[in-house]
């Protein structure tokens, strides 16, 4: 163990999970609990708890759940030992460093990631500004109209045409092939095995979170081949669908409002003309995460999507995402221009601040949309039309924009006011309805399917495995089981688990327990916050009196016992049931293998 459990204690114990979860989520209390909105997944109404009696959380929506090295985990994307440092930060506990450090044995580390990144930002930039290979790059971005301010501000740069010249200076910096691999730097060749340069002859965007930490890159191609641009997967420093281009820069000027854009070109263009408050999406559709991370650093958000008919689908669904997060929101409508971009280097930033003045909200730019579509002097067609804009007006989140569009598209149509009002009021209670079916549907599916995921041998016996939830649950409860199963007084064995989860689990448990003490905070070292999220559920139920008791325990214990005599009865014959056990295990291990766990 790289951080010394004493030194783990003391952070968990000087980081009290109302106030950092209250950093993040508005708590209010209930009983001895805290509520609030859940920010792992969309909900209206309160069921993510904080419970005052363990310091533990659980969504009873998501399904979410586990203490709060877990909460960090899975708040900020990070690995168990970077959520210890940055909660040890906070309450300004110490944590003793050691020499190896660097190369921790659980993979590839976020720190090697973001070293690795700013020295591969390093080089990309001296290949644009001072190798030959960068010429071409150089004239590129002259032509696109970028200046040298601009350019040295967002670090861009150009990666070479070469399979090796980057994996080969990162080799040298110290850097393991592995390590190129997983900040997605480098592609592993089929038949090799061997790294070798993932961007080649692009011009480089590095892409920079909010602690400016050089996070991933985007390449661009200098000509019209396919892909015109490559972006960094997921890493371990890294997710698409929590990070927002150039917010680093725009997070200090976007109080008042921030202009959410589709490409990278659009922001740094945006930028260079004096609209630092400029951001994108990085090569994905706006997401419900984007949409909360943009909520906590403005109140409005002018959508400056490409005019094509992709990028007005595009900015419906973000009007949508944004509108349900609180955030208020207009489309810019431009005209002799394909992007933001494109505009400004057309018709100059004047224009474009210009357009953004115009206070063109939403609801006017549809309202001109629908009317322009239909000869509204036809009886028939005036219905269409307000059927359309009924539906588009049900959207808003505000009752009072509700109001004012209501009576704006009865005043177009001539049409009482009262009439679209009423139409909107009915088509958006069916909409919710919709929506929280959907809602539901997707928590509930993605907590199946993240249990299946978690403990697949689950449901192959149920009985069994419910059972051993009672087992493990009562034994990370309460002290006098685990001593209990220690002292011999229950017959219990890692053997008698059904499931190579909850054999896991038993082993962990135990094994904290005989070494220095069992701490549930030191189980997320060994377990990822999927599996401390079905960790938080299986102590859950075990907190009522039903299902807790010494009773509670034996009999689920016998359970075990049976379900798994059962099970072998069907398979074998005549061998010793430990044999049979054996065998038994040695069946389920196969399998969990043939699935390539
Ligand atoms: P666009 O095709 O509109 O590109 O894609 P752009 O930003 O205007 O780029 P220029 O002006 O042609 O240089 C918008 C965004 O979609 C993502 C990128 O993030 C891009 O900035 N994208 C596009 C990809 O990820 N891959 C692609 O192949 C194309
Ligand atoms: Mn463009």
């Amino acid at each position: 163990m790289k951080i010394p459990r004493e030194v783990i204690e003391e952070i968990i114990r000087r980081n009290d999970i109302t106030q950092v979860v209250g950093t993040y989520v508005t708590l209010k209390p209930a009983g001895s609990n805290m509520v609030g909105l859940c920010p792992f997944h969309s909900e209206n109404s309160p069921s993510f708890t904080v419970f005052g009696s363990d310091d533990h959380f659980y969504c009873f929506g998501c399904g979410t759940g586990g203490d709060v090295i877990t909460f960090i985990m899975k708040m900020e994307n990070v690995d168990y030992p970077t959520a210890l440092e940055m909660l040890a930060k906070r309450a300004g506990v110490e944590i003793p460093q050691t020499a190896d450090d660097r190369f921790a044995d659980r993979g590839v580390k976020r720190e090697r990631v973001l070293k690795m990144n700013e020295a591969a930002a390093r080089f990309f930039r001296h290949c644009l500004t001072k190798e030959p290979c960068g010429e071409e790059a150089r004239q590129y971005f002259k032509k696109r109209g970028l200046s040298e301010g601009i350019s040295k501000q967002f670090y861009l740069g150009y990666a070479p045409n070469d399979f090796g010249k980057l994996t080969n200076y990162l080799k040298n910096l110290g850097y393991t092939e592995e390590e190129m691999i997983a900040g997605f730097l480098c592609g592993k060749s089929q038949k090799t095995g061997r790294a070798y340069d993932y961007f080649r002859n692009r011009v480089i965007f590095p892409i920079v979170d909010t602690s400016r930490n050089i996070v991933a890159f985007g390449g661009r191609v200098m000509d019209d081949s396919k892909p015109k641009y490559l972006n960094s997967s997921d890493t371990p420093a890294f997710k698409k669908s929590k990070n927002l281009f150039a917010l680093n820069y725009a997070k200090g000027f976007c109080a008042d409002q921030l202009i959410l854009c589709e490409g990278y070109m659009d922001v740094i263009s945006l930028h260079q003309a004096g609209f630092p408050n400029a951001v994108a999406t990085l090569g994905t559709a706006i997401t419900e995460e984007h949409a909360r991370i943009i909520s906590r650093y403005t109140k409005k958000v002018i959508i400056s999507y490409d005019s094509d008919e992709a990028g007005q689908k595009a900015a419906n669904k973000a009007m949508l995402l944004l509108g349900k997060v609180g955030v208020e929101v207009r489309v810019l409508k431009m005209q002799g221009a394909k992007d933001p971009d494109e505009f400004i280097k057309k018709k100059g930033a004047d224009a474009f601040r210009a357009l953004l003045n115009e206070s063109r909200t939403g609801f006017e730019y549809k309202l001109e949309a629908v009317t322009g579509k239909y000869d509204i002097s036809l009886v028939e067609n005036k219905r269409r039309a307000a059927d359309e804009l009924a539906s588009i007006i049900s959207d808003y989140h505000s009752t009072v924009e509700r109001e004012l569009y209501s009576k704006r598209a009865g005043e177009v149509l001539g049409i009482s006011t009262d009439a679209i009002r009423t139409d909107a009021e009915r088509i958006r209670m069916k909409k919710i309805r919709e929506l929280n079916n959907d809602q539901n549907r997707e928590a509930h599916a993605s907590l199946r399917q993240y249990s299946n995921k978690v403990n697949p041998d689950a449901a192959k016996n149920l009985r069994a495995s419910y059972a051993e939830e009672t087992l493990l649950g009562l034994m990370m409860i309460y002290p006098e089981y685990r001593e209990g199963i220690l002292r011999g007084d229950y017959e219990l064995s890692a053997n008698d688990f059904f499931t190579a989860f909850g054999k896991r689990v038993f082993d962990a448990i135990m094994d904290l327990e005989q070494n220095g003490g069992y701490v549930y905070s030191l189980l997320g070292e060994f377990f990822n916050p999927d599996e401390m999220s079905a960790l938080e559920d299986m102590q859950l139920r075990r907190r009522s009196l039903a299902e807790n008791g010494p009773e509670v325990f034996n009999a689920s214990a016998d359970v075990l016992k049976s379900e798994m005599r059962k099970q072998i009865a069907e398979v074998t014959g005549g061998q010793s049931l430990e044999d049979k056990l054996a065998e038994k295990r040695r069946k389920l291990e196969e399998a969990r293998k043939k699935r390539g766990e």
